[in-house]
């Protein structure tokens, strides 16, 4: 039986919060099993904003480490740096040339990051969403692994695709969205209405996979609660305790309902004393996982070695033949 292929990436930013956990990591270690999976850390992503070089190098091992201790298993899934795998930058410059200047400039994500940057917003992160979409069409992927704020540029991902099929139906795979229904959008403890995010100007808005036990239990306790005073699930009248539920739930693997059910009748403090204790074992066997991982940068190395290899292996001979298909090169 032929699995089905399966392609996710991560931006190497140091931290990994558990949004990206809930949200992706989790999945992508769940779907190894069944499905033949590529997991990417995306450093040319990354550039897409100034990055320190030494730092970065750092970050990438650092990604790598956690990624492979949130449950990742080289030996199952082939997982590799993006820059690594020169073909992903030559089939976004082919992609550039079928997307819409209009099509990218809808990009809600484009649209938050460049206001912050104005001026000095960089052509990468523009196309951004481009070099996504090659990401995913160069190994031929049908399910992308994502949380929730994704979404839109699976969906440009989808329509590249589809534009390119006219000519390329050999060739091209239109890829699906895999989004959990849970926990695909973890929101920040200090603010329940945006998600939770690692470049969030406090950190008191996410709970990094490596932060103490004393730090988690902290940032728990100063998480925003709506005004009310029972646990309810209810993400519109109260986000806070929805997405504190949320975790909990998603932490545990025990419906909503059920823990609802347990806290009926007590208050805030209670609730979160407990949720910290869950984060905190939740992430123990992770964070010793990462330590491990951490200690030893030559296997680190190897396994990286190995995936590009095997990545590349897929990306060569799709990459000669989508340029055959468009006409390019040496006739
Ligand atoms: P990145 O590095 O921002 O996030 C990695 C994954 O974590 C998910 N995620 C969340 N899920 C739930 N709640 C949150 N608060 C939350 N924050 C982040 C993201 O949806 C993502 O799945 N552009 C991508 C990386 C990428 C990629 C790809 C993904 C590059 N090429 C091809 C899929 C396919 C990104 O920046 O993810």
């Amino acid at each position: 039986m032929i699995k089905k292929r399966v392609f996710s990436g991560i931006q190497p930013s140091g931290t990994v919060h558990i949004g990206n956990y809930i949200g992706a990591l989790r999945n992508w270690a769940l779907m190894q099993k069944d499905h033949d999976c590529l997991y990417c850390i995306v450093d040319l992503h990354a550039i897409t904003v100034p990055q320190d070089p030494k730092d970065l190098r750092e970050r990438i091992l650092f990604t790598t480490a956690t990624t492979l201790a949130a449950g990742i298993d080289p030996q199952q899934s082939i997982l590799f740096v993006q820059s690594d795998v020169p073909e992903h930058a030559e089939l976004a410059w082919l992609l550039n040339c079928v997307v819409y200047y209009g099509e990218l400039t809808r990009m809600t994500q484009f649209k938050d990051k460049s206001t912050v940057r104005g001026e000095g917003t960089s052509a990468g992160l523009f196309t951004y969403p481009v070099l996504m979409a090659a990401d995913i069409l160069l190994y031929g992927a049908q399910a992308v692994p994502v949380g929730d704020d994704q979404r839109q540029h699976l969906e440009l991902t989808r329509l590249i695709a589809r534009r390119l099929e006219k000519d390329l139906p050999d060739w091209v795979v239109v890829p699906n969205a895999f989004i959990e229904k849970k926990g695909a959008r973890v929101m920040g403890l200090d603010d329940p209405m945006a998600k939770m995010s690692k470049s969030a100007p406090s950190e008191y808005n996410y709970i990094s996979l490596d932060d103490a036990p004393d730090l988690i239990r902290k940032k728990i306790r100063k998480a925003v609660t709506d005004s009310g005073t029972t646990i309810e699930f209810d993400e519109e009248k109260r986000p806070a305790v929805a997405n504190l539920l949320t975790i909990y739930s998603s932490l545990t693997d025990r419906p909503v309902e059920e823990i609802v059910q347990q806290y009926a009748g007590k208050g805030y403090g209670d609730f979160k004393k407990d949720l910290a204790e869950v984060v905190v074992e939740g992430l123990a066997p992770i964070q010793k996982r990462i330590r491990e991982f951490v200690s030893d940068p030559a296997q680190l190395q190897r396994i990286l070695t190995e995936g590009a290899e095997k990545a590349g292996a897929i990306a060569r001979p799709r990459m000669a033949a989508i340029k055959k298909g468009l006409g390019l090169g040496r006739p």
